[in-house]
């Protein structure tokens, strides 16, 4: 390819700042930008003050600058349509369309859509009111999973261990706790098994597998405390064997990608399918229409191919005999975030010892949330920081990551100690 582009990437956390990082050694980028990214991403991109959700302001900055080619980072502009408004104005872009990102928009959407072709999944009722989602999470097993059907953040499920539990459950979600994530409901089986993450690209048609990563989702060690957006995670996940990722991609990804075809909205762009590896098998648990945040960070450490190509292939229908370059080592990635994350937190403390840290080998430092004040780095969110690493192992890996972490001074912050015990738990045993 002999032409250059100007591309614009949309988004602000630790998952755009590794996009923008890898986007900006591709040689088919011109210029990157990033709409409104943070103060760790202006070192790769030029920033554009305009929020992930202002379409309008998106599309004109775009159209006024000559954008050859937009990557949207987090799922709230995908389900809302963004992609359909940059396409409309001209303007190519990494999918999906609103249409597609109904994987991940609506959780019964998804479930029927297994259901009619046979993916296998968590059983499940769909219900639009409370008396009979109760009357059937009464009749399920426990614990029992009650689900928002939209989008919540990553909040809106909730693990009922007693009936008393689930019928709160179903009560606080139609009783608006979610918004209008929660107008519908999924109750569901809970599955047993061991939790991954698994990342094609796909034109609609052809797929190319990203691999694999398992993430944290407890804010604390030993996968104790509430839920968060991840606090951790590592590439490759051992619990993806060959076996079981070829096992994923025809009985889950495939039939998902072929369905979507035959309905007449075609699924174009990254899908992150979120399975449970049971004893039957893996299970799909939920879709996502874009990377995750940490798994990118982790992802984009091993792959050795251009990632602008890579995903201007996807939008130009051009996946189908496109192998995609990674590296043999593991990576490894360790979230610092404020302390009382996932709950309150404080916002402006200093952060020191960043460029001590990220100068040791094999070690990136993605930001999820920072500014420049003073001279000074300054936090300013939740989830602040993605200290990331390669190594031979998962074990060498993670020893990297947290020498890292242990440079950086930031008394207001936390990590996990633990991230990779499990992956490293089997390296010991093999
Ligand atoms: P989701 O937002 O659908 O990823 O759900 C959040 C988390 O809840 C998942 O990562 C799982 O740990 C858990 N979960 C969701 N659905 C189920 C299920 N059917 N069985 C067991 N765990 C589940
Ligand atoms: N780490 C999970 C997600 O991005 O949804």
């Amino acid at each position: 390819m002999e032409w250059m582009l100007k591309i614009l990437l949309i988004g602000s956390g630790a998952r755009e700042h590794a996009l923008a990082w890898a986007l900006a050694k591709s040689p088919l980028v011109s210029k990157l930008y990033c709409a409104p990214g943070n103060a760790g991403i202006a070192a790769v991109a030029e920033r554009v003050p305009v929020a992930a959700t202002d379409s309008d302001r998106l599309v004109a900055f775009a159209r006024d600058n000559g954008i050859g080619f937009v990557v949207i980072g987090p799922e709230a502009p995908l389900v809302a349509g963004l992609w359909d408004r940059l396409e409309a104005a001209g303007i190519k872009a990494l999918g999906p369309s609103a249409a597609g990102a109904a994987l991940e928009g609506s959780k019964g959407f998804v479930k029927d859509l297994c259901a009619a072709n046979g993916i296998p999944t968590a059983a499940y009722g769909r219900f639009g009111n409370a008396v009979e989602a109760k009357r059937y999470a009464q009749m399920m097993p426990l614990p029992v999973v009650i689900k928002a059907d939209g989008l919540a953040a990553g909040k809106g499920v909730i693990i009922a261990e007693t009936r008393a539990e689930a019928d709160a459950a179903i009560d606080s979600m139609f009783e608006g706790a979610f918004g209008a994530a929660g107008h519908e409901v999924v109750v569901e089986e809970f599955l047993e098994g061991e939790e991954a993450s698994l990342f094609v690209l796909t034109d609609g048609e052809h797929i190319v597998p990203l691999g694999g990563a398992q993430d944290h989702k407890r804010a604390f060690d030993g996968d104790q405390g509430p839920n968060t957006g991840g606090m951790g995670a590592y590439s490759p996940a051992p619990v993806l064997t060959a076996a079981v990722t070829n096992l994923a991609l025809t009985r889950i990804v495939r039939p998902t990608i072929a369905a979507m075809a035959a309905r007449g909205t075609p699924y174009m762009g990254v899908l992150f399918a979120g399975l449970m590896v049971t004893k039957d098998g893996p299970k799909l648990i939920e879709y996502n229409c874009r990377f995750g945040d940490p798994e990118c960070q982790v992802l984009m450490t091993r792959l050795k191919s251009d990632l602008a190509a890579a995903l201007i292939a996807t939008r130009e229908g051009r996946l189908s005999g496109l192998t995609l370059e990674w590296r043999d080592e593991a990576a490894l990635t360790v979230v610092m975030a404020a302390k009382g994350y996932p709950g309150d937190y404080a916002k402006g403390s200093i952060i020191r010892g960043l460029d001590e840290a990220a100068a040791l080998p094999g070690v990136e430092i993605f930001h999820a949330a920072t500014e420049r004040k003073d001279g000074d780095w300054i936090a300013t969110g939740g989830r602040v920081l993605s200290v990331t690493a390669r190594g031979a192992s998962v074990a060498e890996a993670q020893a990297r990551a947290y020498a890292a972490v242990d440079r950086i001074d930031w008394p207001d912050g936390f990590c996990r100690r633990d991230i990779g015990w499990r992956a490293i738990a089997r390296e010991q045993d093999a």
